[in-house]
């Protein structure tokens, strides 16, 4: 049994103890919360001790689930690798990218597994398409969520855009050339609505549109390739793919349209998308990762480049921000 204890018991961290409890082959120890109302609440729901110290909770586990304010990261997940105790770590990784740096760092040297907590991966709508060969030469992605004052401590681009760089990441396979950004602070002193533009190596180009001020909720991405194009929607979970019609093609809807080279089959195709609860897909895979001796879905580096990228895009914005 591998024992889990998981620091910060909020709003997330509620999700990791209901999802770690039904995950076979782990044992929930007990938590971490400075907050005496939630460490209460959690202690009575879940009948899971509350440990006063930190190290303590560390030393009993051999993994260390941090969800605590992203401010927090870096001591707990500095502390749990030099224990030598597997960690997941919520995204973003870290707060500067000092400490990210700093935390690729001892956990390379330590061997331990080391998670982030970029969930999207993990999301059904995705995982549809995981496996298929893309190479997208342009992307577009809107992310909108009404404003809520949780998660407001850093700026829209490391709360919700960062999901998306990530994703982006993990499939064009190209260094970033250039980024150019645009963002304004309406509710908070950070950007709470942004634009940037994405140039990759090989011609590829992301357009991300993030805001945590909107009307209403939207979570798309498209990919347009060479020979199709892909829609995620993370909120309602459904992908679409449309593409040139191969012979083989039977089990989709299909048109003709004449185009300048002739008659082309045009195919819309729905693919099966597995019904997981992702969170509980992504610590799953965390333990098997440990178990197994392979690699993380999202490494510590995967965290560091998402966060590289989201903190050029905030250098980006500091030079073009409207104040008030
Ligand atoms: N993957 C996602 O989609 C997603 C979504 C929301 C939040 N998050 C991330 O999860 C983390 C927590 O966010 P949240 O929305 O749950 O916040 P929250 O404020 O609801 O909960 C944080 C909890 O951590 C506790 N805490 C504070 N300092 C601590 C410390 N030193 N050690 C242990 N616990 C401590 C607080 O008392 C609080 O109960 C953040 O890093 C955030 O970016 C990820």
């Amino acid at each position: 049994m591998l024992k889990v204890g998981v620091f910060g018991v909020g709003h997330l961290g509620k999700f990791h103890l209901n999802n770690w409890k039904e995950i076979p082959g782990v044992e929930l120890i007990g938590f971490y919360d400075p907050n005496d109302d939630t460490a209460r609440l959690v202690s009575e729901k879940y009948q899971l001790p509350r440990f006063l110290d930190d190290s303590l909770l560390m030393d009993t586990c051999d993994i260390i689930d941090v969800a605590a304010p992203t401010n927090h990261h870096f001591e707990l997940c500095e502390a749990a690798i030099k224990k030598g105790k597997h960690v997941f770590v919520e995204k973003p990784l870290a707060n500067t990218m000092a400490e990210a740096r700093s935390l690729v760092k001892l956990a390379a040297e330590s061997g331990i597994k080391f998670q982030v907590g970029h969930v999207e991966r993990f999301n059904p709508a995705f995982l549809a398409i995981r496996d298929m060969a893309l190479n997208p030469m342009f992307i577009e992605v809107h992310r909108l969520a009404q404003f809520n004052p949780r998660g407001t401590e850093v700026s829209v681009i490391l709360d919700l855009m960062i999901h998306d760089i990530d994703i982006i990441l993990s499939i064009v396979k190209s260094d970033v050339k250039t980024i150019s950004a645009s963002g304004v602070g309406v509710m908070t002193e950070t950007p709470d609505i942004a634009n940037v533009r994405i140039e990759f190596d090989n011609g590829c180009v992301a357009n991300l549109t993030s805001s945590r001020i909107s009307m209403k909720k939207m979570r798309k991405m498209r990919l347009f390739q060479k020979d199709s194009y892909i829609g995620i929607d993370f909120l309602n979970k459904k992908t679409e793919i449309i593409r040139l019609k191969e012979p083989q093609d039977s089990n989709v809807f299909a048109f003709d349209i004449e185009t300048p080279t002739g008659k082309k089959t045009i195919a819309i195709a729905n693919p099966i998308v597995p019904e997981v609860n992702a969170i509980k897909k992504e610590l799953k895979e965390f333990r098997d990762a440990i178990l197994n001796n392979t690699r993380t879905v999202v490494s510590e580096m995967d965290g560091l480049m998402a966060m590289d990228v989201a903190h050029q895009i905030l250098d980006k914005i500091g030079n073009n921000i409207i104040t008030r």
